[in-house]
């Protein structure tokens, strides 16, 4: 294909991916931005099929051929609540993905039939690999800490959600990114004038030293900012792709990677300001932050009034009477309602209550489930209508008018201490004030904690009632209670 038509081609699809990412910003038009997305790389792919710089068909389409297949076999084994797992480890890809393509431009570097060598193409290959590690590592990471959990011949670990916080660790960063810009300039020198070619030992050091920063960087990050971890890691993979193009010279892979990272990085700080941390705290591993703090330590009389402490519990009979008698209905749906795979029950719920005209929404918090958009995907998937759906800013007034909320399967983003005490892992985050309602209903399976692992003085106050069960189960129980009154 003519370079004018590829480069044309390219343009399609870029415009294409910012009509996805313009879509994709909104319930209404994702799925439109999905099928604008997946048009967008059809075309890049099909162009660059018909590169005529591209000569080796048969490992093209081998590779494709294996990437498809794992990518279809985890798309349909993926449990919803595995997801943000599969996302750090995609991000992970994209970075081993820019570390190859900087080995193969080192040993190509210099030498008949490959490129150039010069100063500006090396800082390009080294920012290239700096980039990749520091993304694969820190995915591998998230990933591992996400999940939690590892079985390896019927044994099982355990990766603590702890943040890893070492003496001295903001030198160490420090001093890890210096040794790695070092690197990249000896390479670059390395690599100018007459003669250069590439290093391979400087590369391997490079990869190493910024694998283990990438890896250091997140493991310092306590679970209860491992939401903007995720999106942070989704900005780098951008960046990575991004100078993978300036050293591919493909403008495509520049513009996509440049709009995957700003876009994460747009992302990262919405959560940010959610949560109310500092950007450069999460990104520098509690730099100055939050996971400095001590957990606040009880005295024996709170930890005698703790264990004294009783709820209030409710059944799904009497809660359906309440709920049948009231005149708006709020549902706050968080993690355990994706475990408990209880949306199109909860859904069944809303259809009834509203047929009685009870007044029924949902409050989205921005990091209610452990993905960006968890909660909406989950509520899009029982196609409850996105009117009836809104977020943190727009309902959080609404409460002291609500007379019952029903909280499911959610724990931190309704948590009082959040505004009580500075001092917890989630002190300052932004969360749904629900204990301002008539009453408030918590759909849970025990007292325990949630992700922030601190206790929830919601459960103990007057007008809340628990009701204690998988919420797949209880929900359906208050919907059979409903339905037959
Ligand atoms: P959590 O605070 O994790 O609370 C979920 C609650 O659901 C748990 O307390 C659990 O209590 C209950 N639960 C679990 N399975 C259940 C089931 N089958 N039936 C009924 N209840 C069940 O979730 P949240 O309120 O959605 O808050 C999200 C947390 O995750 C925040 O701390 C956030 O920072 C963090 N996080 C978010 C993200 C993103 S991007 N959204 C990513 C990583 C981490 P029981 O065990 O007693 O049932």
């Amino acid at each position: 294909m003519e370079q004018t038509l590829l480069q044309f081609a390219y343009l399609v699809a870029s415009v294409f991916f910012i009509l996805s990412l313009k879509g994709l910003s909104s319930q209404e038009t994702a799925r439109q931005g999905n099928l604008y997305g997946v048009f967008g790389m059809a075309v890049a792919i099909v162009a660059t099929l018909f590169n005529s710089d591209v000569t080796q068909y048969d490992t093209l389409f081998v590779t494709i051929a294996v990437g498809s297949l794992i990518g279809y076999i985890l798309a349909k084994r993926v449990e919803m609540t595995a997801m943000p797992e599969l996302v750090a480890l995609l991000h992970s890809f994209v970075g081993a993905a820019a570390v190859l393509v900087g080995f193969a431009s080192d040993r190509s570097m210099g030498i008949d039939g490959g490129h150039a060598a010069s100063a500006l193409y090396a800082s390009e290959v080294g920012v290239d690999v700096f980039i990749g590690a520091l993304t694969f590592t820190g995915s591998v990471a998230a990933f591992a800490k996400l999940k939690a959990k590892f079985t390896f011949f019927k044994k099982t670990y355990w990766v603590p959600s702890k943040p890893l916080l070492l003496k001295d660790r903001h030198k160490i960063n420090l001093g890890l990114v210096s040794i790695s810009l070092l690197i990249i300039i000896f390479y670059a020198m390395g690599a100018s004038g007459e003669g250069g070619v590439g290093n391979l030992f400087l590369m391997t050091a490079l990869t190493v030293i910024s694998g283990v920063l990438g890896a250091h960087l997140v493991l310092a990050i306590g679970g209860a900012d491992m939401p903007v971890v995720v999106s942070m890691l989704n900005s780098y993979s951008g960046w990575t792709a991004s100078a993978a193009g300036f050293m591919l010279n493909n403008d495509l892979l520049i513009i996509t990677g440049a709009l995957v990272g700003s876009s994460g990085a747009i992302l990262s700080y919405i959560m940010c300001k959610s949560m109310n941390r500092s950007i450069l705290s999460v990104i520098f591993g509690g730099f100055g932050g939050d996971s400095d703090v001590p957990a606040k330590v009880l005295t024996p009389e709170e930890e005698a009034e703790l264990a004294a402490r009783t709820v209030n519990e409710t059944d799904a009979a009497a809660l359906s009477e309440t709920l049948c008698a009231a005149k708006s209905v709020v549902i706050v749906p968080g993690y355990g309602l994706a475990q408990a795979r209880a949306q199109h029950s909860v859904y069944q719920l809303v259809k009834n209550l509203k047929s009685r005209g009870v007044n029924v929404r949902f409050a989205i918090h921005p990091v209610a489930g452990r993905l960006p958009g968890h909660m909406n995907i989950l509520l899009a998937e029982a196609a409850v209508p996105y009117d009836i759906v809104l977020e943190l800013g727009e309902i959080n007034d609404d409460f002291p008018e609500t007379d019952v909320v029903l909280v499911i399967g959610a724990n931190d983003i309704v948590n009082p201490l959040a505004q009580e005490d500075p001092t917890c892992s989630i002190g300052g985050m932004e969360v749904l004030e629900v204990w301002k309602s008539k009453l408030t209903v918590v759909f849970k399976r025990s007292r325990n904690v949630g992700y922030a692992g601190i206790d929830n003085p919601l459960f103990y106050k007057d007008n809340t009632q628990m009701l204690f069960g998988d919420a797949g189960k209880t929900v359906d129980e208050v919907v059979a209670q409903v339905g037959s009154r």
